[in-house]
């Protein structure tokens, strides 16, 4: 358990891509700014999908390009070989593939089923290997799919072993709309573990039904040390119906410190990252810490 866990921070991506809030590039790009002076360096700054899906990600482009001088790694979402172009026009080094478990969120997310995501994949890992890009792959709904219900395990297994068969260095397991518990998860990820290394797994866990901190700490028992979060709770997609924020990076960030493992996160510094999106969304934080810490501080995000 003490070994030190690896935060990947989605706030700037899934945080912002569900938000009805239009954030500028330049605001997005001091988020960013703010979370690596925070200590998140490794961070999901946009997505190269459709402008028409997902407006919120405009200018992805512009954001990846002007902060890839700060100290860190830098992710973007990329669906198929377009997105990848535009990714590596703007200097991506890092990109995301994302698949589903479930038929019924593949067909609304990417409009088209789960083995033809997986074709979709192949040239834009193939080109990635050449060009020396890394590549992570998402699999969503690995607890419940808003459209299919129930998951298997094994479905979830069978769509990680491809990402992992095809060359992702991380795959990353998404509880898309957040209704896992803690033993489905621990079943999940001993699945899970039989066909990609728990070393080169992560958890991707949205909290919508407040159950994001008890599945990762099952998870951290079974031995993974890669979690997704967002600053202040932020998050969800728009095609995952009913689905809430990730789990908050300081809920997380609280929760590990206080076990005694490292994150190299500076809470305060990620604080002021938090408050300083919550005043352009126009609303306070939904994480516990945070309102925790704003509310002894007495400086509340002010909206
Ligand atoms: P499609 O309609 O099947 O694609 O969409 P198409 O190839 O037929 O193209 C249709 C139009 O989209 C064309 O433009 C293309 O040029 C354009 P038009 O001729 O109509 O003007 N297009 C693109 N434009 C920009 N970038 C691209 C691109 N590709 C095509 N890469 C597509 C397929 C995947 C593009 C679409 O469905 C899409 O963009 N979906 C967005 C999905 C998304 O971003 N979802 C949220 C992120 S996933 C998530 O949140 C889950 C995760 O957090 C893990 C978890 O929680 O589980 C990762
Ligand atoms: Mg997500």
């Amino acid at each position: 358990m003490s070994d030190g866990v690896h935060i990947v921070e989605m706030g700037p991506r899934d945080g912002l891509q569900n938000e009805k809030v239009a954030i500028s590039v330049e605001d997005r790009v001091a988020f960013v700014e703010a979370l690596v002076a925070a200590g998140l360096h490794t961070c999901e700054v946009g997505a190269f999908v459709s402008p028409k899906a997902i407006p919120q990600m405009v200018g992805s482009d512009q954001v990846l390009r002007t902060v890839s001088h700060l100290p860190g790694e830098f992710h973007v979402l990329v669906p198929n070989e377009k997105g990848y172009d535009a990714a590596i026009a703007a200097g991506a080094k890092v990109v995301s593939v994302f698949a589903s478990a479930s038929e019924g969120f593949s067909r609304a997310n990417i409009n088209c089923s789960v083995a033809e995501s997986i074709e979709r994949f192949k040239p834009v890992v193939a080109r990635a290997k050449a060009d020396g890009v890394k590549v992570r792959g998402y699999v969503s709904c690995v607890l419940g799919c808003p459209f299919d219900g129930e998951v298997k395990p094994e479905a979830v297994a069978r769509v990680a072993r491809q990402l992992w068969d095809l060359g992702c260095y991380e795959i990353s397991l998404g509880d898309t709309i957040g209704v896992g518990t803690p033993t489905k998860a621990r079943q999940l990820l001993r699945t899970v573990g039989k066909e990609v290394p728990l070393a080169n797994l992560a958890m991707h866990f949205h909290d919508t039904y407040g159950q994001a901190l008890a599945n990762l700490y099952a998870g951290l028992e079974e031995g993974v040390r890669v979690i997704d979060s967002a600053a202040g709770g932020l998050g969800g997609c728009p095609y995952a119906p009913g689905a809430t924020g990730n789990v908050a990076t300081e809920d997380v960030v609280y929760m590990l410190e206080g076990m005694g493992i490292a994150t190299g996160v500076d809470m305060q510094r990620l604080l002021a990252a938090t408050n300083q999106v919550s005043r352009l969304l126009g609303r306070p934080p939904v994480s516990r810490v945070a309102t925790a810490l704003n509310a002894k501080q007495g400086k509340a995000a002010r909206t």
